[in-house]
């Protein structure tokens, strides 16, 4: 079946992967910056009656992410049959219910967004809160670097010495189903948050003594989660501590924070562009998971095997 792929401004050498493994060329869409910021995105070749597949890491600011509402809004002017945006990382998934009394739901905004934008499809990865999804009435592929990781978890790691650690309650269920994966030994931390970033006190549950801990989580922020988690683990008695996560926002003073903690090294997915990592920080690519999810789409086949 016929469709095009394009590739926001930031995701060229992602979307080029991705377009590569799905053997199609990648299609020509030009944004134009004004001096003030504003954005235009223009496609360079027909797509009327397409299906149009738009791919594009961000992160924020907004530049990208509101890059991909322009970029949806001139495919559906533009008469593409079917737009499938392609969002390896959907930013606001904090924020999935009012955690105050005066404040917003913004992942509910972002769905509303894309949806009003004219987005008929939305492929993602490990979102914070699978509730997110309730929030799209388009449908949703939510798909998860759970098995590239356990794979590359059992590559590196003696299973019989390996704890799994969730670094809060809210990873409990990810964390149970890569235990499941592994049998190994879990542990889970009790974390308390000052504010957004900010942790107030952390708690292990669970006997790290020896043992070689992999935490596991949907992303790394500031880093303060898994930079505190690793120096109480290290305490504790861990020999090892490697991490799992499969956004590296990596904002603020993350990459200086990681490269001075405990952490022994860090596994994070390519949802999220990176120049210029620290040692400690390893990628493992999502390029193979995504561009599979899209060709299964269009071909109208289940994405079960991709669970
Ligand atoms: C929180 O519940 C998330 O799963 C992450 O643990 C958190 O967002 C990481 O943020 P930071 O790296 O700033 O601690």
């Amino acid at each position: 079946m016929k469709f095009k792929l394009f590739s926001l401004s930031g995701s060229l050498p992602y979307s080029t992967e991705v377009a590569s493994k799905c053997k199609t060329p990648l299609g020509k869409m030009k944004t134009h910056v004004f001096s003030d910021g504003e954005l235009n995105v223009v496609f360079d070749e027909s797509i009327r009656g397409d299906i149009v597949v738009l791919v594009g890491q961000v992160q924020l600011p907004y530049h990208h992410l509101f890059e991909m509402f322009v970029a949806i809004d001139a495919a559906r002017r533009a008469s593409a049959k079917e737009i499938i945006c392609v969002l390896p990382y959907l930013p606001h998934s904090r924020q999935e219910r009012k955690d105050d009394t005066r404040s917003a739901i913004s992942s509910r905004l972002i769905a509303d967004f894309i949806e009003h934008a004219g987005a008929d499809r939305v492929i993602t990865l490990d979102m914070h809160s699978t509730a997110i999804m309730g929030f799209y009435k388009i449908p949703i592929d939510h798909l998860s670097m759970h098995n590239n990781y356990i794979e590359h978890i059992k590559k590196h790691f003696d299973l019989k010495n390996l704890c799994l650690c969730s670094p809060d309650f809210g990873g409990l269920k990810r964390i149970k189903a890569y235990k499941s994966a592994l049998n190994c030994d879990m542990a889970v931390i009790h974390k308390e948050r000052l504010s957004p970033n900010q942790i107030n006190s952390m708690e292990i549950i669970g006997d790290v003594k020896g043992k070689d801990v992999v935490i596991v989580d949907d992303m790394i922020d500031t880093g303060g989660t898994i930079c505190k988690a690793s120096e109480l683990l290290k305490q504790q008695g861990a020999k090892t501590v490697n991490a799992y996560c499969t956004h590296g926002v990596l904002s603020g003073d993350a990459l200086k924070n990681i490269s001075t903690s405990a952490i022994d090294l860090l596994y994070i997915s390519d949802t999220i562009s990176h120049q210029n990592l620290p040692d400690k920080i390893k990628v493992v690519s999502s390029v193979e998971l995504i561009s599979k999810a899209i060709q299964l789409i269009i071909e109208g086949k289940s994405l079960q095997e991709l669970f």
